[in-house]
């Protein structure tokens, strides 16, 4: 929330808390930079019972030098004044948000640093409470009432090891009763002209997806999965309301533009001018040389590059799963689709995952430790919902380790024989330490027959008009 609307009720709890039962100064009630802080703040019956703070620092901001953080460079994020009303305690209302706040910050602010301080005087044992978040304890300053310890967050594998940590919190939060629904920060962010804090800009070139993959071993991955999966995605695109030609279709993360290329050949896709967007220049550059009749541009699924509102259609096959926010790509595909466009999302939804313990096992522990998000299909209804996106249909189609060589298209389910399954599973082996995991998985299905089976989810949106 801004603090122009909720700023006198933030310092109405803070006083309940801070003053009433801690004695504090007014000057620690309020933060320098409450004005253009982050405040995210938790109801219940229509009273604000608990809230959390953010305050976003440039690199050379006079605070940081104050508690004795040297310059580094892009913003240094500081959380603070946590609070909860006594008769709320125990329900973990002000963990939730403080949690969810922090995977938030680091999806699509992506901080070079975080930091909080610590009144030791009378809270040092949340130094060791911050230190299971992945705090580090830095520095002490001051003495007596005043001091305060300093710990952060900072470097580049620090930093993807706290956001798995929140990830998987907030995820574990999500599962259990008493959830908290948090809405997006990048909405609101963009919805009120602060757009500028978001990364977009600084992630042109992040791709989660090829970092560990060669093209070679991936490009024949990718080939298969694509023939199988346009089998099973020619009725549901007959189904969707895709608009009539003349329309612009553009599809985000296309890579070699192959499976782009198939699903256009579709009658219903004659006389659409397509466009293709891909950040890896080895792709981008098959896609131009096998589709000249198509446009490619290098872009971002955060940054595409594309004017405003000027698609009819989107598709993203297989994208999502590789994105760390899809709320900024969600932001920009509201930019740039048409109002009333289509939105057209393909991807695989391992939340769906059934098979022996072992293999269960194998792809928790993936997907615990993959900066993606594989299985974003399950909330991203949600996500898109905040920016304007109306689901018109979702399709699940069961992917089973039952069948034969050739796949085996059915109604809602496709067969696959085990070693066609377990080669679209490779992927699993290009994150460092799963190996042996991976061939205890795959020898346990060959050996016992067993089945592994996973869906693979079709959602169709339609812009707000
Ligand atoms: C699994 S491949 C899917 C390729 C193609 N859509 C298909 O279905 O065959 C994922 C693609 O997303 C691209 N990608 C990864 N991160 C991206 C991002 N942040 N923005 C846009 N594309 C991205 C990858 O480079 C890759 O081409």
């Amino acid at each position: 929330m801004s603090w122009r609307e909720a700023g006198e009720d933030i310092l109405d709890l803070r006083r309940r808390v801070f003053t009433d039962e801690l004695g504090w100064p007014e000057e620690w009630i309020r933060h320098g930079r409450d004005a253009e802080g982050l405040h995210l703040c938790a109801f219940a019956d229509g009273r604000m019972v608990a809230a959390i703070s953010a305050y976003v620092y440039e690199p050379e901001a006079p605070e940081l030098a104050s508690v004795k953080l040297p310059e580094i460079d892009g913003p240094t994020v500081e959380i603070g004044k946590r609070v909860e009303l006594p008769s709320h305690r125990g329900h973990l209302i002000s963990a939730q948000i403080g949690t969810s706040m922090l995977r938030q910050i680091c999806e699509s602010l992506r901080p070079s640093r975080f930091f909080l301080i610590v009144r030791v005087k009378r809270f040092r044992h949340l130094i060791d409470r911050y230190a299971r978040r992945r705090f580090v304890y830095h520095t002490e300053i001051g003495s007596g009432d005043d001091a305060i310890a300093v710990m952060k967050v900072d470097g580049e594998d620090a930093l993807d090891e706290f956001y798995l940590k929140h990830r998987e919190l907030t995820r574990d939060a999500s599962a259990g009763e008493g959830a908290i629904p948090v809405p997006s920060l990048v909405r609101f962010l963009a919805d009120n002209d602060r757009s500028d804090l978001l990364a977009a800009e600084r992630l042109g070139a992040e791709n989660n997806y090829l970092q560990p993959l060669s093209l070679d071993t991936e490009a024949s991955r990718l080939t298969a999965q694509g023939r199988m999966i346009l089998a099973e995605q020619l009725p549901r695109l007959a189904s969707a309301p895709f608009p009539t030609a003349p329309a612009s279709l553009l599809d985000i993360g296309t890579g070699t533009g192959e499976y782009l290329a198939a699903v256009t050949r579709e009658n219903r896709f004659a006389g659409y001018r397509v466009h293709g967007i891909e950040p890896v220049p080895h792709l981008l550059a098959r896609a131009r040389s096998n589709f000249p009749q198509f446009e490619f541009r290098q872009g971002s699924a955060y940054l595409t590059g594309e004017p405003d509102s000027s698609h009819d259609v989107i598709t993203a096959n297989f994208l999502f799963v590789h994105l760390r926010s899809p709320d900024l790509a969600l932001l920009e595909m509201r930019r740039v689709l048409k109002p009333g466009g289509l939105l057209y999302v393909v991807d695989v939804d391992d939340s769906s995952f059934s098979g022996p313990e072992v293999a269960q096992r194998m792809i928790e522990s993936y997907d615990r430790d993959y900066i993606g998000d594989r299985v974003v299909m399950k909330d991203l209804p949600g996500r898109a919902g905040e920016f304007g996106f109306r689901l018109l249909d979702r399709f699940r189609t069961r992917l089973r380790n039952t069948g034969d060589r050739e796949p085996l298209p059915g109604r809602d389910e496709i067969r696959l024989g085990v070693a066609e399954a377990w080669s679209l599973l490779s992927f699993v082996r290009s994150q460092p330490g799963i190996e042996p995991l991976f061939q205890e998985a795959r020898e346990h299905c060959f050996g016992s027959g067993c089945e592994i089976s996973m869906n693979l989810e079709t959602q169709v949106y339609r812009l707000a008009p």
